[in-house]
């Protein structure tokens, strides 16, 4: 070739890869981009082109080619035949198979252009593959005259144009990839968000309810110790009227018989038969009375309002040392504590239960109580010597006896603890100024 010619092919061949570049880096669907490119390539009319090309779609795994852009005037019957065409089929499936760049002189001429359409007018082509790192993304065809240029460098540019058109392919189809996974990721990040806020808005329901139910249970757990407590002091009031009944009424029949006795017995000084029956019915009243104090102090111990706790424990321990046999001790102090008689008979009968424990279940020799003062509250050890107790049974819903200490215990916000020692431990603790806070609730 004369260099002039050569020159201007050379300066055209330039050009035409320049508006390549141009078309393939413009924004935009890769279908229109690789269908400006093709039409970039076909301005390159010194190498004969037409302008009528196309571009398959490599698919490596079903080793067929997938058509997917077109310019220039191609049949209707093409587009429906070359839809797919295998690999080693025509010349684009050689060129896929072989990764080489093909050229034809004719379609006519050529055994290898084994597919043909009606009307089709004589042609050559350039067949390009589409290669990115020896692996074929796909087929370029180029329609050209009849002999086609043969002229090399062109076919390297040509080659070149393809390498480009693949990496085009490519990176938008791994920008594509990339744009699902992050819009698949976007989906999950909101499918779950979404199911955290809904499993969110449950377990805030589920507290709400369980809160108002903790609410209305412990309201009513209020309910039942304040009728508990109602009931209890209506139960002591109760028992001091008794008390004092049985102690007035009796003890003062019982006396005005003892002095009808003494008169009788003066009466009838000469009479020992009957002197002897008056003694007897002496004697009978004087027990009779000994009981009515025994039964109206049990109901309520006259020492306890009178004399305050200590005194009313210590005279009990003494009345228990006499009845059971056991030795008894009382120690401590309360010294310090204002006058308080709801508390000190809560106190008190707490003791009491402890006491006929001790009596009916410790086998014990000794039983001692110990008074203290200590942080705001007072402590009541009751402690024996006897076998110890079974720690479930205190925690018994059937251990009445036991209950009913704690009970009497909460009244005042206090607490009854069981523990073994030498024996069983009994410690009652009672804030002494938790009154003020029961009564505010
Ligand atoms: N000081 C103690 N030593 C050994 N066991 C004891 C002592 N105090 C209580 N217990 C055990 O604890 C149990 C529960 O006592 P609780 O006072 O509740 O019932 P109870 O005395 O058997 O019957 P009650 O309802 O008449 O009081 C008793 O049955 C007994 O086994
Ligand atoms: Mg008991």
């Amino acid at each position: 070739m004369e260099t002039e010619k050569k020159d201007h092919l050379i300066n055209h061949e330039y050009q035409t890869l320049h508006e390549v570049v141009k078309a393939l880096n413009q924004p935009g669907d890769i279908k229109s981009i690789l269908e400006s490119a093709l039409r970039a390539i076909t301005q390159f009319e010194e190498i004969k082109v037409q302008r009528k090309a196309g571009i398959f779609l490599a698919d490596e795994a079903g080793k067929v080619l997938n058509l997917f852009a077109v310019i220039g005037d191609l049949s209707e019957e093409f587009m429906e035949k070359e839809k797919v065409v295998p690999y080693g089929s025509c010349l684009c499936g050689r060129a896929a198979e072989s990764g080489e760049l093909l050229m034809s002189e004719s379609c006519f001429t050529d055994p290898r252009h084994e597919r043909t359409f009606t009307d089709m007018t004589a042609h050559g082509h350039y067949i390009v593959p589409m290669k990115l790192h020896d692996r074929l993304v796909g087929i370029m065809f180029l329609y050209t005259n009849t002999e086609p240029s043969w002229y090399k460098h062109s076919q390297e540019v040509l080659l070149s144009i393809g390498g480009l058109m693949a990496h085009a392919v490519q990176s938008r189809q791994e920008s594509r990839e990339l744009e699902d996974y992050k819009n698949r990721l976007v989906e999950m990040v909101h499918a779950q968000t979404k199911s955290l806020v809904t499993a969110n808005r449950d377990l805030e329901q589920k507290i709400e309810e369980k809160t108002r139910l903790s609410q209305r249970l412990e309201a009513s757990a209020r309910k039942l110790r304040d009728l508990g407590n109602h009931i209890q002091s209506i139960r002591e009031e109760e028992k001091t009227r008794i008390a004092r009944e049985v102690h007035d009424e009796l003890g003062q029949a019982l006396t005005g018989l003892k002095m009808d006795l003494a008169f009788l017995e003066s009466d009838c000084a000469k009479d020992a038969e009957a002197l002897k029956k008056i003694a007897q019915m002496k004697q009978a009243t004087d027990a009779t009375m000994r009981s009515v104090q025994r039964i109206s102090a049990e109901l309520r111990p006259v020492m306890l309002d009178t004399f305050g706790l200590w005194e009313a424990v210590s005279s009990q321990l003494e009345e228990f040392q006499k009845r059971s046999g056991l030795k008894t001790e009382l120690k401590g102090s309360l010294d310090g504590m204002e006058s308080d008689p709801e508390l000190e008979t809560i106190l008190f009968r707490i003791f009491q239960e402890t006491l006929t424990n001790v009596l009916r279940h410790a086998d014990a020799s000794r039983v001692s109580v110990c008074f203290s003062l200590e942080n705001e509250s007072v402590i009541m050890k009751v402690s024996d010597n006897g076998k110890g107790l079974d720690l479930k049974k205190t925690e018994d819903a059937q251990s009445l006896g036991i209950l009913g200490m704690r009970e009497r215990a909460l009244m005042r916000n206090g607490s009854v603890e069981f523990e073994n020692e030498r024996g069983a431990l009994v410690t009652v603790r009672i804030p002494l100024n938790a009154r003020r806070r029961v009564d505010e609730s």
